[in-house]
């Protein structure tokens, strides 16, 4: 299919705890519950002509096989990967490994936090990154990726 009719599809990805949005200190990350957060994604990748599939996982070694996976379908990756973005090696190397483009999005300011938390190994590969707005960091990472994914497309074809 002719590069212009193609649908970019984005990978969603959330790491630990995550699941658990909408209880969990919710003066810090809300009240909106991580599905929410998906169904207003597919509602954005709407309005922006694009597809999002999402993924939440506990688990290191699911979020690196879901990279893996989704790395050979996706354009890019909007990528939240709680406490892992601090500490996660295996991530930042998944990231990369698969050569997609991805921002990376914080619900909370990471930097008015904790010390241990100003820390991002993913962000020196990031494309972006978006952290404070709480759901809106999500919509902004996507808008964001779309963006630079459509320059890029018409920078290679110009
Ligand atoms: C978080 C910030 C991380 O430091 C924390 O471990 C999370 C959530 C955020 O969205 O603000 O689990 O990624």
């Amino acid at each position: 299919m002719a590069k212009e009719f193609e649908t970019l599809e984005i990978g969603v990805l959330h790491g630990p705890n995550l699941n658990l949005l909408g209880r969990r200190e919710p003066e810090i990350y809300g009240r909106m519950t991580l599905e929410a957060i998906d169904m207003r994604l597919a509602a954005v990748a709407e309005q922006l002509g694009v597809r999002v599939r999402s993924f939440q996982s506990n688990s290191e070694g699911a979020l690196l096989d879901r990279i893996h996976e989704w790395g050979q379908v996706v354009a890019g990756f909007v990528i939240n990967a709680g406490a892992y973005t601090h500490t996660s090696i295996a991530l930042l190397d998944a990231l990369t490994g698969v050569g997609r483009p991805y921002v990376e999005v914080h619900l909370s300011n990471v930097h008015a936090r904790e010390e241990f938390r100003h820390r991002s190994l993913l962000a020196p590969r990031a494309v972006g990154l978006v952290a404070g707005f709480g759901v809106e960091s999500y919509v902004l990472g996507l808008e964001g990726l779309v963006r630079w994914l459509r320059r890029r497309e018409s920078e290679i074809v110009d």
